[in-house]
């Protein structure tokens, strides 16, 4: 059997709508990969979904009057609506509030308890008398012993930056109903046993060494090597899958368990049966993409409940791992609940075009700096002064000139550059580097500019040179049919359009650049790209 491949990225909460930092840090890689594999004829899945619980979606849901249920629903909605319109390309988007969700935690908590890494750990907690409920740590508001400050909070002052215990604040109040009638009550929740897990751990993280992100690697060793403590799975809420286990029926999971379980939960969902063959299957590689929010999740603490549960399911093979995407001046954090997230970012310019600008800066080595000018710069300059340009100079004039284009066959000298160029290119792929992969493309749309600038083939068609422009254009249309199916995992609309020119019709395989060049002369100009102005600089000022 071949490879097959599992790609995954995070599962973004929804207790907002996911900003752009989520997209070019977890979900466009991902996508961009799985659309890699997809024209290499690789088998593999694409899964993805919304991360339902956790207590901001609860609070959320109260401020909105809705249950937590209904809520999340909604919210789920609305971000699949918008990923899809982001073109990203999931095989199964799903979300982690299912039935499927609730067997596939139920079985491997079940099997990690009879394992024995199950054990369970005794804290203090505040309790709200008002709202009869457990109040999370960071949901306590209060006086700072330290500063006197007023916006001290359960965890941390925000006066003076002091890391705080709950019970240290004066005169802690509740921020879900406001009142001050909290206690501090003792309660036990079970817990993933980590150490004794260590071992298998270690093991694990020393195999995946050479396939994981290096800021990754090295938050992990660091991780592991201060020595690793029991993790809390369960939580003294009600939002949430209730444990499945004498004298904690009262509590649930704790949102972090439920929603890396949800790869598997959210794949048997799509299909129970294709879900176990890629899961349990033996040549399965399990390629994970996430933000550096979310590496311990996925390089300790999700490794350790597969294989302390021990029931076959695959580890991850590749943990792909993005720095953050910054702007001094625009706002993209879901906390502040006006920045620009997917939804409101594709009011101001395009799908494609934000993709091809997320990609073109994708934060793989280092927190990365996006601002209008350098959206304006690659839009207007690379996609379409280079691209777009390109294509459609190409397009119009070797159909207004059909007539004079003879054979399809390529010079040797760009057949062989263009080998070159796609080897790189499927390279960087491999090598999960999809930010090298894009200038692959753009540095065949320079070639195909110079090109056309230097031989100035319409000036060969003006003296009816057929000879003279077919040896050009010909050269040229293979570059353009080149730049149509590399383009399309950053542009998939854009990459089809320019296939249309070339009679391929459906999604684009590498293998399609082996058969003849098949150009369709086609009197309509190619209008791949549109500019960006006044208009979306207005847009994106508004949020600053
Ligand atoms: N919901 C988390 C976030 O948005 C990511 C969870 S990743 C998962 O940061 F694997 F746990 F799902
Ligand atoms: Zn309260």
């Amino acid at each position: 059997m071949g490879r097959r491949i599992i790609v995954t990225s995070a599962l973004p909460y929804i207790n907002g709508m996911p900003h752009l930092g989520n997209l070019v840090g977890s979900i466009l890689p991902a996508d961009l990969y799985s659309r890699y594999l997809k024209m290499a004829g690789i088998e593999h899945i694409f899964i993805c979904g919304s991360d339902q619980h956790g207590t901001p979606i609860e609070l959320s849901a109260i401020r909105n009057n809705i249950g937590p249920e209904k809520f999340a629903d909604m919210m789920h909605a609305r971000t699949k609506r918008a990923l899809e319109e982001m073109e990203c390309d999931f095989t199964y988007y799903g979300k982690t509030h299912t039935e499927e969700n609730k067997k596939a935690v139920y079985k491997l908590f079940e099997a990690l308890d009879r394992n024995g890494y199950i054990c369970s750990e005794e804290a203090v907690q505040a309790y709200c008398n008002f709202d009869k409920r457990f109040v999370p740590d960071r949901m306590i508001e209060g006086r700072c012993p330290y500063c006197a400050g007023t916006h001290a909070r359960g965890d941390q002052c925000d006066d003076c930056g002091k890391l705080l215990d709950p019970q240290e604040i004066i005169n802690p109040k509740c921020s879900i109903c406001g009142k001050n009638e909290i206690e501090f009550r003792s309660t036990t929740n079970l817990a993933l046993d980590l150490p004794k897990l260590s071992d298998g751990i270690v093991g694990f993280v020393d195999r995946i060494k050479g396939n994981i992100s290096k800021n990754a690697l090295n938050k992990t060793t660091s991780f592991v090597e201060l020595g690793l403590k029991p993790r809390q799975i369960t939580r003294d809420l009600k939002w949430g899958f209730t444990v499945p286990k004498k004298g904690f029926e009262d509590k649930v999971f704790y949102v972090w368990f439920d929603a890396v379980i949800g790869y598997i939960g959210i794949t048997n969902e799509w299909s129970a049966k294709e879900s176990e063959a890629y899961w349990m299957g033996s040549d399965t590689e399990l390629v994970q993409f996430m933000g550096k929010d979310n590496i311990e999740f996925h390089t300790v603490i999700w490794p350790g409940i597969l294989i302390g549960a021990r029931q076959g399911y695959a580890l991850p093979a590749r943990i792909m791992v993005y720095e953050y995407l910054n702007s001094g001046k625009m706002k993209f954090s879901k906390s502040r609940g006006n920045g620009l997230n997917i939804e409101n970012a594709l009011e101001v310019m395009g799908a494609e075009q934000w993709r091809f600008v997320l990609s073109y800066l994708m934060p793989e080595t280092s927190d990365t700096e996006l601002s209008e000018d350098l959206i304006f710069e690659i839009v207007n300059k690379i996609m379409n002064d280079k691209i777009g340009n390109l294509i459609n100079r190409a397009i119009v004039i070797s159909s207004r000139n059909k007539t004079l284009l003879v054979g399809e066959s390529v010079s040797t000298e760009i057949g062989n550059k263009l080998r070159t160029v796609l080897d790189g290119y499927v390279r960087n792929f491999e090598n999960v580097k999809m930010r090298e992969s894009l200038r692959c493309v753009v540095e065949l749309a320079d070639l195909g500019n110079e090109i056309m600038s230097a031989k100035m083939p319409w000036e060969l068609a003006k003296c009816n040179d057929a000879e003279g422009f077919s040896a050009v254009m010909n050269d040229v249309l293979h570059i353009c049919k080149y730049v149509g199916v590399m383009l399309w995992p950053y542009a998939p609309k854009a990459g089809s359009m320019i296939l249309q020119n070339f009679g391929i019709k459906i999604e684009p395989q590498f293998g399609m650049l082996e058969d003849s060049l098949g150009f369709i002369p086609n009197n309509e100009p190619v209008q791949l790209f549109s500019k960006i102005g006044d208009k979306e600089r207005d847009a994106l000022m508004g949020f600053r």
